[in-house]
């Protein structure tokens, strides 16, 4: 059975769900702490239960993937690619151009999701050092956006 029921991924404005949604990972040590304040989040739902989350930030014409996370139990089903997608459908809808993100080295679930939605490794351009390129240790992911694909 398919999973696309069970969980509703929802656009979300509220500081105090995206803190919940964040807090079992934070507490594990799983994910560093991110700021609630210029960013868009998406948040996973099980039922009333927030279960995963992610954040975009976008300037103009790009956007940067900020973070994403799903609790232990909930992990393998789909729920970071569907929270990629999500995203990617928001920033066409206003005007972005491209989007890039990265993932610490090692981490494969991350990648395996960022391939399967067509991103591709990059270098940041340079006008994106000092935001958030210029990290060691990190692969850099981007995905440019077109009309129709
Ligand atoms: C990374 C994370 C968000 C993935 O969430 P998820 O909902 O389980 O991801 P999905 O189910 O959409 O996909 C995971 C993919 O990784 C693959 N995968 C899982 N474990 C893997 C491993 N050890 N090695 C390689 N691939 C692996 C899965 O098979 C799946 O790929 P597929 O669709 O090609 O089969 C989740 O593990 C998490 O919250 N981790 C801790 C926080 C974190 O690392 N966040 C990302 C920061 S960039």
């Amino acid at each position: 059975m398919g999973t696309r029921g069970v969980y509703q991924v929802k656009r979300c404005h509220d500081e105090e769900i995206v803190s919940a949604a964040q807090k079992p990972l934070v507490d594990s040590g799983d994910l560093p702490y991110v700021e609630f304040e210029n960013r868009e989040w998406w948040v996973v739902w099980s039922g009333e239960k927030p279960v995963g989350y992610a954040g975009m930030k976008i300037w103009e014409d790009y956007a940067w993937f900020s973070i994403c996370g799903v609790i232990p139990v909930h992990r393998g089903h789909g729920l970071q690619k569907r929270l990629i997608s999500v995203r990617v459908r928001h920033a066409k809808k206003v005007g972005v151009k491209v989007i890039y993100t990265y993932t610490i080295n090692g981490n494969h679930p991350s990648s395996c999701s960022l391939i399967r939605r067509h991103f591709v490794l990059c270098t940041p351009p340079d006008r994106h050092y000092g935001q958030w390129a210029g990290k060691r240790d990190v692969l850099y992911w981007q995905r440019t956006l077109t009309k129709g694909g």
